[in-house]
Formats: structure tokens, C-alpha cells, sequence
């Protein structure tokens, strides 16, 4: 990392104290550009539950994206930052009729997730256009929990029921007009995604009143220092290729859409910790710090790595240390194991790629206050 960079973050953190969640909103708009560049044509949409911060919500929407919600809580803060309802897309398993009917009056295109979903919203709304998430059986990402498809998947109908899919829409003269298709998340590799969309492409033959294709998310990250980047470049020019390729077997357009979470924000974001404790045990050096897993459990819930680096002594000799938080689990580790510069108490610690589910998936476990957020404005650092 830039001298600059390092030095700005270690004094933010002197400045503002810790822990502190700090987004650059330049890396932001970096992303969002470099995605509307290379997928032209195509609609996106940020998946907000990477970090629903109401100005990470605006920036987004002012580089031109929709925004794509889970929760009727998450539709409230989009309205709240002032995204219109038609920019607006939902997709949610497990919720009850109410919800479901009450999304579907705001105007806002719902995503069905089951079966059962497509019956309550026939009852309720005879003879209109609905769009189904699909389980296609193409799952990836980095860990169980994030692949979204597959026979272990809770998400989507699946690709064995579309005969009854279709004799539901027909009972309640419902016309399927949009499919939808998440299939994990983090994923590094051109070939994954071209797999998915051709299988979503397949079955879209299959429905003759389609206007739009929902690809889902997951565009991955390098969180590693030598992960190979996802070539979004070379993505954008096959996935024209295909699209192109399957407007002219299905006979006419439609609409695409993608709906990234992680790729927009990860990168901008920081969270800034102090080095509290020093342990040396026998066989380990564990270093404390003064935040944890309740505001950010993605080490702990995934095993995800994220670097670290030690803002106020970059230049000194690296030390293997462990990177425990201030909470009482054992699993409230940052890094194991982990060569950093020889950590002292006192020294800012800055945990990077942290702007998608981090703050977000923060929580006040063991009594311990969220940390505040702070954006990077050009070189002024505004609280969010
Ligand atoms: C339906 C849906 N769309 C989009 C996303 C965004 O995924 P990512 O942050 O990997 O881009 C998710 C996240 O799991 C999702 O469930």
C-alpha cells in the first residue's frame, strides 16, 4: 500500500479513535465505472446487504445502478436515501404472506423464491407478470455458506419443478416475464459465470414471455495478496458474445441484469483497530486488539482472510502473531499465524477489504457498541 494511504489511515485513526469502519468513496466509484464500462447494455443493480450505509447507497445509485434488496428492512433505508421504488428489486426466501403482498404493493419487482410464493402471490394478484429465482444447480464461492445453488441450496425453485412452476403461473394466469439466478458469491473465474448464464439461457428457451434475465451477483475479489483478479474485462466481452448469441435463438430483446454487492464496496473500506495487548505464550504471539468479531464476523462465520497491516510501524522487521479481538470466544481471531510488522501497544492496525459485510454484519455481542463509519471525500473524511 502507498505511503500516503498508510500514513492517512494511521492518523484517522489517532484522529477519530477506534475501532472505525473508514470507506473510500473514490474506490467506490472506481468499481461502479469500471463495471458499467465493461458490461454495457446490461442493467445493474447493488446488492445492498453488502453495506447498507444510506450514502454507500447513494453514491451507487448516483453512478447510474438500481439497488437490490432482501429484507423489507433493507427497502426502507433504500427509500430512505432516496432511490426511487422503480430502481428498487427484491429477492427473499422464508417470508410470510403479509410481507410478500405488501413489497409487491409498493410496486417493487419481486424476485419469487418458492413454489409457495408463487401461489400466495397468485391469490393475491391474479393475471399479473411475476420473475422467479431459479436453482440451476451451478453453485460456487469460497465457502459453503455462500453458494446460492445446488441441491444444498435453500435458494430458488428448482430446475426439476418448472412443470409445476408453470402449471401454478397458469392456475393464477400468471405470465413469467423475469428469471432470476444468484449463484454464489466471490467468484474469481470467467468460466463459472458463462456457465450459469448459459444454463440460465437454456432454460429461458422454455418461457416464451420473457422481458428480462437477472444473472445475480457475485463477482469476487482478491482478499489474498497474490489471488489472481476476476477479469471483468474479458467477462464483459464473452458475456456480450452470449447475450448476443441467445437474443437470437429466443427471437427478439430482453432485458439483463447483474446485481454485484461485494465488488462495489470491499475494497473501499478499512477497519482501523488498536493494538491493546501483547501475549507471548510459549508457542504463539498473540496480539490483542481493541475490536472483535461482532464488527466483523467474517473471519469467524467464513474463515475469510483479510490482510492486516500495521499502520504505525510498517517499516519495522515482520513478526508472526496471532490477531485476537476483544470478545469472549475463542473464534474472535482476525489472522492466524500472520507475518506483520512487529506489532507494539498503541499501534493502529488497519484490517482491509472490509467494505462489504463487515459493518454491516457488525452486531453489539458481549455489550460492546458498533463502531462508527467514516467515508474518504476527496481528502476530507466525512461521518456516514
Ligand atoms: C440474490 C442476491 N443477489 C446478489 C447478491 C450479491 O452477492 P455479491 O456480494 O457476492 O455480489 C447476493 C448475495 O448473496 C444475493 O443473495
Amino acid at each position: 500500500m502507498e505511503k500516503k494511504r498508510r500514513l492517512l489511515l494511521k492518523a484517522t485513526g489517532i484522529k477519530l479513535g477506534t475501532p472505525v469502519y473508514i470507506y473510500d468513496s473514490k474506490i467506490i466509484k472506481e468499481k461502479c465505472r469500471e463495471l458499467k464500462k465493461n458490461l454495457p447494455g446490461v442493467n445493474l443493480y447493488y446488492a445492498c446487504k453488502a453495506n447498507t450505509n444510506p450514502e454507500i447507497i447513494k453514491l451507487i445509485y448516483n453512478e447510474g445502478f438500481g439497488i437490490e434488496t432482501v429484507s423489507p428492512g433493507e427497502i426502507k433505508i433504500a427509500h430512505k436515501a432516496g432511490i426511487p421504488i422503480s430502481k428498487i428489486t427484491f429477492t427473499c426466501g422464508s417470508i410470510d404472506e403479509k410481507e410478500l403482498v405488501s413489497v409487491v404493493k409498493q410496486g417493487i419487482r419481486v424476485h419469487l423464491d418458492s413454489l409457495h410464493q408463487v401461489e400466495i402471490f397468485g391469490q393475491n394478484f391474479p393475471g399479473k407478470e411475476i420473475s422467479v429465482r431459479l436453482n440451476l444447480n451451478i453453485g460456487a464461492g469460497y465457502h459453503s455458506h455462500v453458494i446460492t445453488e445446488g441441491p444444498d441450496s435453500k435458494f430458488g425453485i428448482d430446475i426439476s419443478q418448472i412443470k409445476q412452476l408453470k402449471r401454478l403461473a397458469e392456475k393464477y394466469k400468471l405470465r413469467i416475464t423475469g428469471l432470476h439466478q444468484h449463484i454464489g458469491s466471490n467468484i474469481l473465474s470467467v468460466p463459472i459465470f458463462l456457465r450459469a448464464i448459459d444454463a440460465l439461457f437454456k432454460t429461458a428457451l422454455l418461457f416464451p414471455d420473457l422481458k428480462h434475465l437477472d444473472f445475480g451477483g457475485g463477482f469476487g475479489i482478491p482478499y489474498k495478496p497474490k489471488e489472481r483478479r476476476l477479469d471483468i474485462k474479458i467477462l464483459g466481452i464473452k458475456i456480450k458474445k452470449t447475450i448476443l448469441n441467445f437474443i437470437q435463438k429466443y427471437g427478439r430483446k430482453i432485458k439483463f441484469s447483474f446485481e454485484p454487492g461485494r465488488y462495489l464496496v470491499a475494497e473501499a473500506g478499512y477497519l482501523l483497530v488498536k493494538v491493546t495487548d501483547i501475549k507471548k505464550n510459549p508457542t504463539k504471539t498473540f496480539v490483542g486488539v481493541d475490536s472483535g468479531l461482532n464488527h466483523l464476523i467474517r473471519p469467524a462465520m467464513y474463515g475469510s482472510y483479510h490482510e492486516i497491516l500495521n499502520t504505525s510501524n510498517a517499516g519495522s522487521k515482520k513478526e508472526k502473531v496471532t490477531i485476537a479481538g476483544n470478545i469472549c470466544e475463542s473464534g474472535d481471531v482476525f489472522a492466524k499465524n500472520r507475518m506483520i510488522a512487529k506489532p507494539k501497544i498503541g499501534d493502529i492496525l488497519a484490517i482491509k477489504n472490509v467494505g462489504a459485510y463487515g459493518y454491516v454484519m457488525s452486531s453489539e455481542y458481549n455489550s460492546r457498541p458498533k463502531p462508527e463509519e467514516f467515508m474518504i471525500i476527496q481528502n476530507k473524511i466525512i461521518k456516514i
